[in-house]
């Protein structure tokens, strides 16, 4: 059977530790068989922050719309989530918020998220390595009726260098979200 996981993450900077970390999620999950990841970046759909004005005037951006069918074209879904201020950031709200709206079709982008499957894992350079963003994260994606699988690992940037993680426990755990993620989905 195959499974088909979409990935991002929710940072766009050259250097994301969050893009690296989740590298590790990604062949975790392809170590899986049948399991196939796309891997997207955010910058690819970029969408103007949400004003209720702007909706009216010019409905969903077309960016959200595309990444609104990616979404339905995979089963599952692989998020890094950087942590700013003790939260996840602003990139991951507006995009998901723009998607939770209406299409120019009329349906409701929402419908998409209910019950879709969701395993994270996150980044940061401090020793909590971004933990508390997966936690408002969770709430997020929870409010929008996606299933967050109940693992989750936070990395600190003091155990990864030149884009990888040096401590090979944590790599595993790590690659055992993707596999997790994987692993369900394709149940
Ligand atoms: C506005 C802002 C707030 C931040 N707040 C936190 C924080 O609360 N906790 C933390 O561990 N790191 C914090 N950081 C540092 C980020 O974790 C760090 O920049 C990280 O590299 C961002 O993820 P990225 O490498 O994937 O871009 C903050 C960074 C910014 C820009």
């Amino acid at each position: 059977m195959s499974t088909r996981l979409l990935a991002f993450s929710g940072s766009t900077r050259k250097d994301s530790l969050n893009s690296q970390v989740l590298q590790a999620a990604i062949a975790g999950a392809e170590s899986v068989e049948g399991c196939t990841v796309t891997l997207i970046n955010l910058n690819d759909y970029q969408m103007p922050l949400y004003n209720g004005d702007d909706e009216q005037a010019t409905g969903m951006p077309e960016s959200a719309q595309r990444l609104l069918r990616l979404f339905e074209e995979h089963d599952g879904l692989l998020l890094a989530s950087p942590e700013y201020n003790g939260f996840f950031t602003p990139l991951i709200k507006n995009t998901f918020d723009w998607m939770t709206r209406t299409e120019p079709d009329g349906k409701v982008g929402l419908r998409v998220f209910k019950r879709y499957p969701v395993a994270l894992v996150s980044s940061s350079p401090g020793l909590m390595g971004g933990l508390r963003s997966l936690m408002m994260v969770r709430m997020y994606l929870g409010n929008l009726g996606c299933l967050v699988l109940p693992e989750q690992v936070a990395v600190t940037g003091q155990k990864m260098k030149d884009g990888k993680i040096t401590d090979e426990r944590l790599e595993a755990q790590v690659k055992a979200i993707g596999a997790g993620l994987a692993e369900w989905v394709g149940k």
